[in-house]
Parts: C-alpha cells; structure tokens; sequence
C-alpha cells in the first residue's frame, strides 16, 4: 500500500513534521493492532469453521450491527461485490440481518422457506460485543424462531460471538450453543481481525490467513502522517473529511471507515465529519460541491492499482463522435483517465488531497487498508484529544429504545 501526499495535501513539510512529533509511535503496540498477530485467535475461528462449515451449507447469516458486522460486511462485498448476484452459483453465501427492517424480514421468510430445505444449509452468526443491542436481539430471536418451527436439533445451527461473561455469553452456555469470545479491550468497530469479523469470513471459505497477513505487513508511518494530515485540516476549518473510493465494491469499506472515524472521533463536541464518495458514480452527484461548494473538505482518494479482470470496448465504435479517445480503450484506463481527471481538478481549484493506493482488490490489501484506517483513528483520537475507544452518546438511544419497548 503507497500513501501519496506530497504535491496535493497542502501542508507544509514543517507543520506536518510538528504535528507527527506528537505521535508516539508506541501506543501502535497495544492490544488491537496487535490481534493480527495472534495465531491462537486464528485457529479458534479455523476449529469453529471446521466444527460448523460442511457441504451441505449455502448460507452463513451474520447478525449483528455497527462493528459487529460492517467489518465482515466491508470485506465480503470488496470481494464479491456489487456483481455478487451477477456471479455464477457460488456457495456459501453470506447475508447480513442488522435493522429489523420488516420488508427486509418479510422477504427473508420467504426466501428461507424456498432456499432452505435442511438446518445444514444455513449456519447463524450472532455478534454483540455487549450482548443487548435490540436490533441484534430481535433478529436473532426471529431467526431462531423460524428454524425451531422448521427443524430438530438447530442449536448446532448457531455460533454466538459476544464479550466473555456477557448474559448473552451466559444465555448461550446455558442453553448449549457454540461461542466465540471478542477480547474485551476491544471495541466492535476494532473488531473485524477478532472473531467477529474472522468467523464468518473464514466461514464462507475466504482465506483470513492472507487478511492477517496484509495487517501484519503494516506499519505505523503512514497511519501517523494520514492522521497528522487529516489534523492539520481539520483545524483549518475542514471538518469534512472524505474517503473517496474508486472501486464501487468499496462502497461498505467506505461505510467501515465511517463508522470508525464517527463513532471513535465524534466527542465533546469534538471530531471530524466522515463521508465515503464513490468513483466515478458520485462524480456526477457530490462533484459540483466538492468542487464548487464550500472549501470545508479534505480528501483521499483510495485505489487499486491493478483489477483482476477487464473488458475492452471494440475498435470500431457504433456510437462514434461522441466521446473522443474511446475505441479499443479498456474499463481500467477510463477509470483511471476519470481518476486522474478529478485530482488534476482538485489541484486546479488548489483543493487538498491524498492518496491510498493498494496493489490490488485481494484480501491481502484490503487487511493492510484495515489495519491503516484503525490506527490512523486511534492517532486522530490522539491529536483531537478525545478517548478513541468509548461511545457514550451511542447510549442515549439505546436507552430510551429499551424504555420505550418496556412501555409498549
Ligand atoms: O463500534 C461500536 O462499538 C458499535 O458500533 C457497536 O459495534 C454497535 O453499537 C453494536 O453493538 P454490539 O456489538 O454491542 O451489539
């Protein structure tokens, strides 16, 4: 991974140096950044897999919410992504329950009552790190219901991933169903390298090994300059700070770095606002604020250089005249020309930027990418001065979902 800022971040050298003194390098060598390392958490999720994963399986279901599942979620649709229902039949599957959205449930009976003909079909993931999060507790108990009335014998169907010591850990022991522990130092949207995020990628056949890998390759400089860079904005008055992703298989990466950035950074009236942009479809949609709106911004653009396929358009164009430059020209070298395109216009509007550029989509580079984001995060939590781990205003509505339920 190449983190690119030089000529278009607009920082000056000695204001950037300032700012990444105040870093120390240490703090990286805690708890989180460290869970990629760790072969014993590996293979517990392996052994889980071998114990729940057989031939019969289509569908793994995540339910969970925030970091409980964007993580999985991040990586599953960087790899299969948008195109997934475009692929020829490939199993398993993964399918994510997080609101308790009722069309979304409706179709979900539906589809289980067509797709799913045997409890072996289906293996359910439930992740709460705290355990009582009501939409992740009214999804599971529907989903549970459902197979009782379906099946004998489901609670072999059901892995549940939770803190240690939780009443959801102590409900599941009690009631004889498989557990995976997240280790309680760590926070949910820190814990896509735990359990949380492993299991069910690894349960869906993904090789967590190589994501490890990619997060184990990095280091803490380019996470501190990143960091010190999106600082130095934010106290010039750009408080918007814009991951703009050139691959729409990103779109939920996108979604992970937000709530990382939001939920870790957004404190005593304190913090930076996240948006994810997508290239080249958002071009055509926030383009004319970005740069013609308020100057409030700072962008980085993530990349990969390299895709797996292509396609070429014909030499000999039917629609000829109307765009210059386009026979015989590749998918690749139009994104790229499009890419190239919107930075040389931030430079021309003097509008700062960076850039992350990965080798490639795999899940080598996408565990780098993740690994980068959550230490960047704990230095901006640094620098901002705010406790990068907590998320006491998240209570506010919990609390009064719950009081209104007991009321109703
Ligand atoms: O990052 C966080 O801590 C939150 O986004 C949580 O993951 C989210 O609120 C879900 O909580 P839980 O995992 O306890 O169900």
């Amino acid at each position: 991974m190449r983190f690119i800022f030089h000529s278009s971040a607009l920082v000056a050298r000695s204001a950037l140096a300032n700012i990444v003194k105040r870093l120390d390098p240490s703090m990286m060598e805690q708890g989180i950044t460290k869970l990629p390392f760790d072969r014993g958490l590996i293979n517990r999720v392996l052994k889980m897999k071998a114990a729940k994963v057989n031939k019969k399986l289509k569908y793994v279901i995540v339910i969970g919410i925030g970091g409980s599942n964007l993580g999985a979620k991040a990586v599953y649709d960087a790899v299969y992504g948008s195109f997934d229902g475009l692929a020829e039949e490939r199993y398993p599957k993964m399918l994510f329950l997080d609101t308790t959205d009722p069309e979304f449930l409706f179709a979900f009976s539906k589809f289980f009552k067509r797709e799913i003909r045997h409890a072996d079909q289906i293996l359910i993931n439930v992740i709460s790190k705290s355990g009582t999060t009501t939409e992740s507790v009214a999804n599971a108990e529907w989903v549970m219901g459902w197979m009782k009335r379906r099946f004998k014998n489901v609670k072999d169907r059901f892995v549940i991933t939770t803190d240690e010591g939780s009443k959801l850990w102590k409900l599941a022991e009690a009631q004889g169903l498989s557990r995976l522990s997240i280790p309680k130092m760590v926070g949910g949207r820190y814990s896509v390298f735990t359990a949380a995020g492993l299991f069910p990628l690894a349960a869906i056949g993904l090789d967590i090994r190589e994501l490890c890998r990619g997060a184990r390759e990095v280091t803490q400089r380019d996470a501190s300059v990143s960091a010190s860079i999106a600082f130095h904005h934010l106290e010039h008055g750009r408080t918007i700070y814009d991951h703009f992703f050139f691959h729409p298989e990103l779109e939920t990466l996108g979604k992970w770095v937000r709530q990382l950035v939001a939920e870790s950074l957004g404190k005593h009236g304190k913090g930076l606002t996240p948006t994810v942009t997508i290239g080249s479809t958002d071009l055509h949609s926030v383009g004319q604020l970005l740069y013609g709106g308020p100057r409030d911004k700072f962008t980085t653009f993530v990349w990969a250089k390299k895709s797996a396929h292509d396609v070429k358009l014909p030499r000999a164009l039917f629609f000829r005249g109307l765009v210059e430059g386009l026979p015989g020209q590749s998918a690749q070298k139009i994104m790229q020309a499009i890419l190239h395109g919107a930075k040389k216009a931030c430079r021309n509007e003097s509008l700062p930027f960076s850039e992350t550029i990965l080798p490639d989509l795999s899940l080598r580079s996408l565990g780098g990418f993740l690994q980068c984001k959550m230490m960047e995060t704990m230095f901006l939590g640094k620098l901002i001065k705010v406790n990068a781990f907590d998320q006491p205003a998240v209570e506010l509505y919990k609390k009064e979902t719950r009081r209104i339920l007991q009321r109703e």
